[in-house]
């Protein structure tokens, strides 16, 4: 049978490369092989056509060699209730690995009712910016009871957490400044140093001691100096060496900022987070950040630090002053399941049980478990795309639901699942998975894919003979 040498539209090499790129062969160095659509000479370029857009060819080509494979598309699988430690898609009950509902507050009765009660009184929406009639009191209880917690002076909650950092860093920071963060830092904090328009140096994962010479390097004269890091990263389940920051910050008088997305509920022994876990002032981190989307069970971003600092962004981050106010049963929500935490504190220890149990097995049955402190996020790193796939697709079938985290999302190397363990989670159900985990990784080990063949379905001149 012919080759089907123009399938998706990527020359034979760019396919090539892709499907080198997703098993981690070698790369092979071929620049201006790629072919790359030539806007000034293609009459059609005047019309969007997204189908010829490089990055969208290669998504369908991705698609196309998973199929082949077996692998079903592990993206947009529709859960059935609420997700938790367990969870139904397709009418099937599965052990769930994938969600942020940390310490299992999704669908607590005492957050239904909040949520409910807000809407019996305001509503599905606040209809209008805070600042120009979109107020109501339980956006003020939120932040209240959010800068208690973060032993802040105050708080201000925004619709979203990716838009959170994007609008705040995008509007602290200009062209004059420089942002120091983690290489490994979330896509919302690259994306909001960008459109902030200062200089972005990263720093090796977690090296203080890098981030402080990159300072020195690049600090600007006259410019301000913003250091980002996560208080437990969110691909990873590691944290930095917060005191180390904090003097790395001081004595470079840069600002710094610390998101707290997969912190909160999770770190510290009443799991307020990172200052929490180190017994720091919470007063030596000029930014805190956080969302409302992980164990608060909401959804929504917020900012807590100094009085001027919030009071400075609520009338100046257009995030904030040109979006609607959060709604009243997403605001309702997470404050009832802070307060929980508050009451609760023994729902965080169940949790790093849960998860601290997942990493020593899996560690012991020799998976790749990476720098994970076993807090709640249990990465195993697969170092392939193609291996991550199949992985999750095995585990599927035997009932576990856990998401492949692929390339590009991540460097193809770092190819992994996520498991995110829960309070809800039982010891029974964290010990059959990682005994299911281990037996078909040794599977998929021993059965490699034939990358031949994927290359000679997508219609590629085969380089994958060796
Ligand atoms: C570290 C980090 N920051 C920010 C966000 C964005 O939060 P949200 O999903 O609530 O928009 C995420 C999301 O997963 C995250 O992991």
């Amino acid at each position: 049978m012919e080759p089907r040498r123009n399938l998706f539209g990527l020359s034979a090499q760019a396919k090539a490369l892709l499907i080198e790129k997703l098993s981690s062969t070698p790369p092979v160095r071929s620049p201006g092989l790629v072919r790359r659509s030539d806007p000034e000479n293609d009459d059609n370029a005047a019309r969007l056509d997204v189908s010829k857009l490089e990055g969208f060819r290669e998504i369908r080509m991705i698609r196309e060699a998973a199929e082949f494979l077996g692998i079903s598309d592990p993206f947009f699988r529709v859960h059935e209730g609420i997700a938790g430690a367990e969870t139904v898609i397709d009418g099937r009950s599965f052990v769930n690995f994938a969600s942020y509902n940390y310490i299992g507050l999704n669908g607590h009765p005492d957050i239904v009712s909040a949520a409910r009660a807000a809407i019996d009184r305001y509503g599905t929406s606040v209809s209008a910016s805070r600042p120009v009639s979109g107020e109501r009191p339980v956006h003020r209880d939120l932040e209240h009871a959010l800068a208690r917690v973060h032993g802040t002076e105050d708080c201000v909650v925004l619709v979203g957490g990716h838009s959170t950092n994007v609008t705040v860093i995008g509007h602290l920071l200009g062209r004059d400044d420089v942002i120091v963060h983690d290489a490994l830092i979330h896509n919302s904090i690259v994306q909001g140093a960008m459109l902030s328009g200062a200089r972005r140096v990263p720093f090796p994962h977690l090296d203080h001691e890098a981030a402080e010479r990159l300072l020195r390097e690049t600090r600007p004269r006259g410019g301000h100096a913003l250091l980002v890091i996560e208080g437990h990263y969110s691909m990873d389940g590691d944290v930095p060496d917060l005191p180390a920051f904090i003097a790395v910050a001081r004595r470079n008088r840069a600002w710094l900022m610390v998101d707290e997305a997969h912190a909160l509920g999770v770190l510290g022994p009443r799991g307020f987070g990172t200052a929490d876990r180190f017994g720091v002032d919470p007063g030596e981190v000029d930014i805190w950040m956080g969302t409302l989307s992980k164990s608060l069970v909401s959804c929504g971003g917020y900012i807590a630090g100094s009085k001027d600092l919030v009071d400075f962004l609520k009338v100046a981050a257009p995030g904030f002053v040109f979006s609607v106010g959060m709604t009243p049963p997403a605001a309702a929500a997470a404050l009832a399941a802070l307060e929980l935490l508050e009451c609760e504190p023994e729902r965080v220890r169940r949790l790093n049980d849960r998860a601290a149990l997942f990493l020593r097995l899996a560690r012991e049955g020799g998976l790749d478990v990476g720098g994970s402190i076993g807090a709640s996020i249990v990465p195993i790193v697969t170092g392939s795309s193609i291996r991550a796939g199949r992985l999750a697709q095995a585990l599927f079938d035997r009932g576990v639901n856990v998401q492949p985290i692929l390339y590009p999302a991540v460097p193809e190397r770092a190819a992994r699942l996520r498991f995110f363990a829960t309070a809800s989670h039982t010891e029974e159900q964290i010990r059959d998975t990682v005994d299911i985990l281990l037996e078909e990784s040794r599977r998929v080990a021993s059965e490699p894919s034939d990358l031949a063949a994927v290359a000679r379905h997508l219609g590629t001149r085969s380089l994958f003979s060796r």
